[in-house]
């Protein structure tokens, strides 16, 4: 089948990007989210970013408009049904999935395959609220999707040859530069390595041993990364950290490596009561 219309589900940090990357491409892109406010504010972003790209003469006018006028923004699943090919990009809850999962199926045509960007999550469970295991799999695109170039295509158990290969070809007409995970296994290759990490980084500066702008200038000094981990948890956000290393702490045989530290709990707590929209680690305000 031909993939002329991407479906994505969630309008947020990650679905507005993999809807922008999908109309760069050419596809049209339906953007499903429950509220309108959602909807507009993933628009808006989009919106956002390609001015910004039109006034560092990335982009034209002209392109930045044809690429607009290919996202449709919607709060009806029901239009998931012209969907030739879903990405699915909602909040990291496994049970929350498997019901947009299911009802997806019952929607799309069979031969439409189903991805979902979770960031740790079972691809083989999720793909078992379907009738259609074969044709589900993992596609996880990384934040700020447009910027990022990497795209983790993960095979859930009984995932085909050819969805696995349907997906590494989209993502890279998407411009992505894809790698295989050949199992399903928890948080995938790259959360799998950074979780930890960013973990310790919490516990040095939990137990007094440096301060949260030392341990990121060392991390980025010492090894060359483009970003401390304090920073990186301020652009992606300390909820999605808090979920990621539970879940890979109950899937992988209760290691304290895993153990989110009470800082980050405390943290989350900060941000409900509305101190920040961000994990807050700095106050960029
Ligand atoms: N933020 C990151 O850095 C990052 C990176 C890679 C993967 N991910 C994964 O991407 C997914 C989304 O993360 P995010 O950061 O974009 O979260 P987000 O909170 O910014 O956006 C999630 C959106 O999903 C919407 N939503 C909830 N239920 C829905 C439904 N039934 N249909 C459509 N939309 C629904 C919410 O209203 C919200 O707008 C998660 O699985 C996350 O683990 C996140």
């Amino acid at each position: 089948m031909e993939i002329e219309r991407i479906g994505v589900l969630g309008a947020g940090t990650m679905g507005s990007g993999i809807a922008q990357v999908a109309a760069q491409a050419g596809f049209q892109v339906v953007m499903r989210d429950v509220d309108e406010r959602f909807v507009n504010a993933g628009l808006e972003a989009i919106e956002r970013f390609l001015v910004r790209s039109v006034e560092k003469q990335k982009t034209t006018e002209a392109e930045k408009k044809e690429i607009l006028g290919r996202i449709r923004g919607t709060v009806s699943m029901e239009e998931m049904a012209d969907a030739d090919f879903v990405i699915e990009a909602v909040l990291e809850d496994l049970e929350l999935k498997k019901r947009v999962f299911a009802e997806l199926d019952r929607l799309c045509r069979p031969g439409v395959i189903l991805t979902s960007n979770t960031s740790s999550m079972s691809i083989t469970e999720i793909a078992a609220a379907t009738g259609r295991p074969d044709r589900v799999a993992g596609m996880h695109f990384f934040n700020p999707v447009p910027l990022m170039r990497l795209v983790e295509v993960i095979r859930g158990f009984e995932t085909s040859d050819r969805t696995v290969q349907v997906a590494i070809d989209l993502a890279q007409r998407m411009g992505k530069e894809p790698v295989e995970v050949k199992k399903d296994s928890p948080g995938f290759i790259v959360n799998r390595v950074l979780m930890p990490h960013v973990i310790e980084a919490v516990r040095l500066v939990e137990e007094g041993v440096a301060s949260m702008e030392d341990v990121d200038k060392a991390v980025k000094l010492g090894l060359n990364y483009p970003m401390g981990p304090f920073e990186l948890m301020d652009l992606t956000g300390i909820d999605i950290l808090y979920h990621v290393t539970e879940y890979l702490f109950k899937e992988l045989n209760k290691e304290n490596k895993w153990v989110s530290p009470q800082l980050v709990k405390t943290m989350i707590r900060a941000n409900r009561l509305g101190r920040k929209t961000k994990a807050g680690w700095y106050d960029y305000e």
